[in-house]
């Protein structure tokens, strides 16, 4: 009976799963995803805890109130810009987690003198190897999202021979442990030297490519849950672990194409380093900055407005005023569209997310693809804290480093209005020529308040 009622929990956790990935296709639905995904896991969690293989539940309640304790406060007061270091933290621990498993295993096996067969070790090896690579990667790049290291690659000379060395060595280790598995000395030696593989893996990655990095570790860490699952036998984990796996890799892969990267790109290129200066110099360029009042008017009798979110407006909390602005324009007969360049932001989604807790209705929201086509129409393109995703030289320059990257055609429209602070290059840590371009006037400030100005300037027009 207690068995039917465990598969029963797993095979409804593992159907919620899959329908809450399924809702996280599309933005309108992506919070009913998570909320599918929360209770799969609570089938999940409830199964388990039945399981007659649990002997003790103290250390499970303890487990419980030192998660609540970790997580409430990283899930409600984390701001949404330092999302991206956050998820790699949760990572560390998922990841921690599934390496605890298979050491604590590995112990009990040895200690109850029961053997351990050669499949069972191999399991166990994959767990604990890229559990460990995982803890040691999401550990630097949160490191270096947060900017608590250098976001620079961290480069020195036979880098690449040091690392095929630990990876061989760990290889070797792996090998001999599933023939000899009753050798707890080179079992913790793999452990180590696969969390410093982690470490020496992300070290010489730019912190502009940790999404994607992260992205990686997330189909790592899957693949050594479903490991897990294999090594004591839980139907669950193999699922659950694919799933994660499986789509921490899609995702990594999308994530690069969009950056117009390959994968060896985002691995051995310095992309994102604070060196890369733009191949272009601004010197002797001019730009042309305006006021609220001039560009409220502008937005006012514009036929068509395309609205280009990028990471400032994140960063300056500004979705409110945004669709505020929007529904202003709409009032007065203009028609309002927005464009979500794909990797706009610091993490997937991250627009479609600020933009859908604002209320902005899910069909003004447009693809790079359905929306470029429009701008050769617009009256204006409002440009909201993005840089590097409307930057021409993506385009047209060659030697710009971001050249090839896929961008939103805002230098088609008939002008276009840039808010952001100063002239700062974006995350590329390039120049920007379409803010010299004749037809663009800069409304220099904070995000937020210009935003502010502009729905009160528009109200008067
Ligand atoms: P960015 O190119 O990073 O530019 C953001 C701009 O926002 C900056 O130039 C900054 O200029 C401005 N800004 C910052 N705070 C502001 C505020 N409070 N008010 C107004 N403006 C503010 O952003 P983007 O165009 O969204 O491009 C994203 C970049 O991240 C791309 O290079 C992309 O490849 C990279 N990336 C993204 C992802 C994902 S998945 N989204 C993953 C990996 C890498 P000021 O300082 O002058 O204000």
């Amino acid at each position: 009976m207690r068995d039917y009622f465990i598969q029963g929990s797993y095979l409804a956790a593992s159907v919620l799963f899959i329908l809450g990935l399924r809702g996280l296709t599309r933005p309108d639905k992506a919070r009913r995803g998570m909320q599918l995904a929360a209770a799969g896991m609570l089938f999940a969690i409830v199964g388990t805890l039945v399981s007659h293989q649990i002997v003790d539940y103290r250390w499970i309640a303890a487990g419980l109130v030192l998660g609540v304790v970790i997580g409430y406060p990283m899930g409600m007061w984390v701001p949404m810009t330092a999302m991206p270091q956050r998820i790699a933290l949760s990572l560390t621990f998922s990841a921690l987690a599934a390496a605890l498993v298979g050491i604590a295993e590995y112990n009990t096996r040895l200690t109850n003198g029961e053997g351990i067969p050669a499949a069972i070790m191999a399991a166990i090896g994959i767990e604990v190897l890229l559990g460990m690579i995982t803890v040691g990667g999401t550990l630097i790049a949160a490191g270096k999202l947060q900017e608590v290291i250098t976001s620079r690659p961290l480069t020195y000379r036979g880098q690449n021979l040091v690392n095929a060395l630990v990876f061989v060595a760990m290889l070797v280790l792996f090998g001999f442990l599933v023939s000899h598995p009753e050798r707890p000395a080179l079992f913790y030696a793999l452990i180590a030297l696969a969390f410093g593989f982690g470490i020496l893996l992300v070290l010489p990655i730019g912190g502009a490519d940790m999404p994607v990095v992260v992205a990686l570790l997330n189909s790592y860490s899957g693949l050594a849950s479903c490991a897990t699952g294999f090594a004591i036998g839980n139907v669950i984990l193999i699922i659950s672990g694919s799933l994660d796996g499986s789509s921490g890799f899609i995702l990594s892969v999308l994530m690069s194409k969009a950056m117009n990267r390959s994968f060896t790109n985002v691995l051995f290129g310095a992309f994102g380093s604070q060196t890369s200066i733009g191949a272009k110099s601004a010197e002797g360029l001019s730009v042309r900055s305006t006021g609220v009042e001039d560009a409220a008017v502008q937005l006012a009798y514009a036929q068509l407005v395309i609205i280009i979110p990028g990471y400032g407006m994140a960063v300056a909390q500004a979705q409110h005023q945004v669709r505020e602005l929007a529904e202003l324009i709409e009032g007065r007969g203009g028609e309002v569209k927005f464009a979500v360049h794909p990797v706009a932001g610091r993490m997937p989604g991250h627009m479609n997310v600020l933009l859908a807790e604002a209320n902005v209705p899910y069909d003004k929201l447009f693809d790079m693809d359905e929306i470029n086509g429009d701008f050769d129409r617009a009256d204006v393109a409002l440009v909201i804290g993005a840089n590097d995703v409307v930057n021409p030289a993506a385009r047209n320059d060659k030697t710009s480093p971001i050249y090839g990257m896929p961008i939103l055609n805002a230098d088609h429209a008939k002008s276009v209005i840039v808010l952001k602070r100063s002239m700062a290059a974006g995350f590329a840590g390039i120049e920007n020529e379409l803010f010299y371009n004749p037809k663009t006037s800069m409304l220099f400030g904070d995000a937020k308040k210009s935003l502010t100005g502009l729905v009160s300037e528009v109200k008067n027009v």
